[in-house]
This record gives C-alpha cells, structure tokens and sequence, in this order.
C-alpha cells in the first residue's frame, strides 16, 4: 500500500469514530499526522480508538462536537489552532440520512440532512479559512457521495446536500487556490459501513450488480484517497471532484 509522509501535519476529522471517519483517522495517524478529530455521540469508541492509536505511536486528539452547530465547530476549531498553533487539513467527513420518497419527507427531515452534511461542511470551511489563508496552505477534502452527482430516489434531501459539496468545493477552491490552499471532493459509491448497514440483503444484492467491480468499498480505500489529497503529491489539484465507487458513476 503507498503510503504518504504527513509527518508534523495537524488534520482535523469530523465523525471520525466509526465508519469511513474512522479508517481516516487511523491512515492519517499511521502517516505521522496529529489528528484531531470529532465524535457527537458514542464517547467509548472515540476513547477505544484513541488509546490504540496511541499504543502504536499515533497522535490522536477527540473533540465532541455537532457540526451543524456553528458555535461548536468554531470552538474546536479555535481549540486546535490554540494547541497546535496551525491547521495544515480539514477532512468533511460527517455525515448523515434520513431517507424517504419526497411524499412522506418531512421539512424537518430534508433540513436536518441538508444542516449536518452541508451546512456543516460550510462552518468548518469557514472556520479554518482563516488560519489556513494566513499560513498561505492548507487542504480541504470534502465527502460527497456520486449520488450528489446522479441522484437517488429515496434521496432528496442526501442527494441535494451532497450536489451542495460539489458547489462548495469548486467555489471554495477559486476562492483559495491562489493562498495555496486546495480544495477538493472525494464521492464514494457504496462504501461497507454503519450508513449502509441499515440497507437490506436485497438493496445491497441489486446496488452490488449494477457496480462493475461487483463489490461495496472498504473504508480504507476511501480513506488512501482521502491521503492523497492531503499530501504534497496532490499539490496541483483543487476543485476537483473524484469518485472512488468501483466504476459504478461513468
Ligand atoms: N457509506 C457509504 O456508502 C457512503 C457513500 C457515499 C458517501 N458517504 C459519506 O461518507 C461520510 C461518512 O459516512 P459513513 O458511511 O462512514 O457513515 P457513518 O454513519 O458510519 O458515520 C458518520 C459519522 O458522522 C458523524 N455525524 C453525524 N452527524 C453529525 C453531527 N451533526 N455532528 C458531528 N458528527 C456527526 C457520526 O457520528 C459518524 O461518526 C458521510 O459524509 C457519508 O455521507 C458514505
């Protein structure tokens, strides 16, 4: 497996206690980052995976926070720069459905999608634009998913928040890219995590038939990419969108 030096580098993670977080966490830490990263619920995960970072040498730092709570990523935020004195990377990634055909979906549950996934990902760009602008660096990987490019019945509200990411990052990276501050997206397919558990035997068989490589991802083959737009061998890409979804969004 490459492997990429982030030696010195202070990275915050949102959700970074399970699922595709988690495996991001664990890669950045193995490559010599200090990462610090959020958990909103589940304190004893964050605590089980900080103590076997740290047994194998890792700098992990978790922070409770609610991302779509302006005040609350602000702190941790703030909290980061006052410890680390920098903020070298940002990583997306919390996320979260509530899924329902447009007829039974209630505005609640199209806006409390559309403020964790979205709104979120606009408070921690916000709040590390700052320290990264006046360090003239830094990088933005953002979570989308390739349904926020061809959409998903059952989806409006995940789908829309997820098309969010991609204006938000293109916009972002015009608004950066000459503080030499990069911005860019990764949109995974169907990844094997908590989120698609909740899908049956049924809806995993007929998504799995439709992906050529005929399998879900591993978090860790998001999190490599995830890697690679953090480290110095991305160094003149921003705005970009990548799809990591064995080939399912051609
Ligand atoms: N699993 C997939 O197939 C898949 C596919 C495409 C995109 N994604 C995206 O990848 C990201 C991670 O998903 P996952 O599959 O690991 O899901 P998951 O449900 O296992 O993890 C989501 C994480 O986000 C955190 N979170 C949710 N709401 C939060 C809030 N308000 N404040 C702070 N943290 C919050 C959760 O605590 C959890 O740690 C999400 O953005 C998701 O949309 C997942």
């Amino acid at each position: 497996m490459k492997t990429f030096d982030h030696a010195g580098k202070v990275i915050a993670v949102t959700g970074g206690s399970r699922g595709i977080g988690e495996a991001v966490v664990r890669r950045l830490c193995s490559e010599g980052a200090h990462v610090f990263a959020t958990f909103n619920s589940q304190p004893e995960r964050a605590e089980r995976i900080s103590q076997e970072i740290t047994e194998t040498g890792g700098t992990i730092t978790f922070h409770q926070v609610n991302v779509s709570d302006e005040e609350s990523v602000k702190r941790f935020v703030e909290a980061i720069v006052v410890q680390a004195g920098r903020i070298d990377g940002l990583v997306n990634n919390a996320g979260m459905t509530k899924d329902g055909l447009i007829m039974r979906m209630s505005a609640k549950d199209w806006q409390d999608v559309i403020d964790t996934n979205l709104t979120g990902v606009f408070y921690a760009c916000k709040a590390v634009a700052r320290p990264m602008m006046s360090q003239r660096s830094g990088r933005i990987v953002n979570i989308g998913s390739i349904v926020g490019l061809g959409g998903n019945a059952g989806q409006v509200n995940y789908s829309s928040s997820k098309a969010g990411i991609v204006g938000l990052t293109r916009s972002l990276a015009r608004e950066l890219a000459s503080r030499n501050v990069f911005v860019n997206c990764v949109a995974p397919g169907f990844v094997e995590t908590d989120m698609t558990d909740k899908l049956t035997d049924q809806q995993k068989a007929s998504f799995f038939g439709n992906i050529p490589m005929k399998r879900a991802a591993r978090p860790d083959e998001i999190a490599s990419v995830v890697s690679f737009f953090i480290s110095q061998e991305s160094s003149y890409i921003t705005g970009q969108v990548l799809n990591v979804d064995g080939g399912l969004a051609m």
